[in-house]
């Protein structure tokens, strides 16, 4: 068994002005995919099939193989990225997530305005979170490939992808315009809230 690219949850043309068809063919088809081939290279070539992605993940970060962990590492951050995300209906958070994030940070508007300046003000390329830290919502980031999986105490629940292969295409530098379009417009709430069992690790694992 391998590896596989997940297929992404919705057309490539669903995302709207936000996200294109071209940016997902690019972000999901080329990028993505690179990092899936790369680790299957790398997991025959060391002989260690037969895991989970997510037990690869911790065994490449325990063994200190920054190689392995950065490849497989960026299967699931994008794998778990793209189910973060869905066509733009006017969703906000709901229910138990919705009264969450006020007792957290006031407001949904709050949140996505924290969201908003750790994606920013993240120097280089990394990945901005939402995660759940005990019973508590927590705003952060890690650089490069680093990923939840590897840290008990960070239950991943949304992410917004900041490396410029991600808005490039439809925000060239703009990094803040991404940031602001994607969170206020396509996030799929829903899965955001289905992730406060603390299993948002499994969502986007698969066997290998
Ligand atoms: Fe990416």
């Amino acid at each position: 068994m391998a590896y596989t690219l997940p297929d992404l949850p919705y057309a490539k043309d669903a995302l709207g002005e936000y996200m294109s068809a071209e940016t997902l063919t690019y972000h999901h088809d080329k990028h993505h995919n690179a990092y899936v081939v790369k680790t299957n290279e790398l997991v025959e070539q060391k002989g260690l099939g037969g895991r989970s992605l997510s037990d690869l993940i911790r065994h490449a970060n325990s063994k200190g193989d920054k190689g392995l962990y950065n490849q497989s590492a960026q299967i699931w951050n994008h794998s778990f990225f793209w189910l973060c995300l869905a066509p733009p209906e006017g969703q906000k958070p709901t229910g138990r997530l919705a009264e969450m994030i006020d007792a957290d940070f006031g407001s949904t508007d709050n949140l996505l305005a924290e969201l908003k300046k750790e994606a920013v003000g993240h120097f280089a390329s990394g990945w901005a979170w939402l995660v759940l830290d005990g019973d508590k919502l927590k705003v952060t980031s890690l650089h490069d490939a680093d990923t939840p999986v590897a840290y008990d105490e960070m239950k991943p629940l949304l992410t917004l992808d900041v490396w410029e292969h991600a808005y490039y295409i439809d925000y060239r530098n703009a990094r803040p315009d991404f940031a602001e379009k994607v969170l206020g417009n396509i996030v799929n709430w829903d899965f955001v809230a289905q992730n406060l069992d603390g299993n948002g690790v499994s969502r986007a694992d698969q066997d290998g």
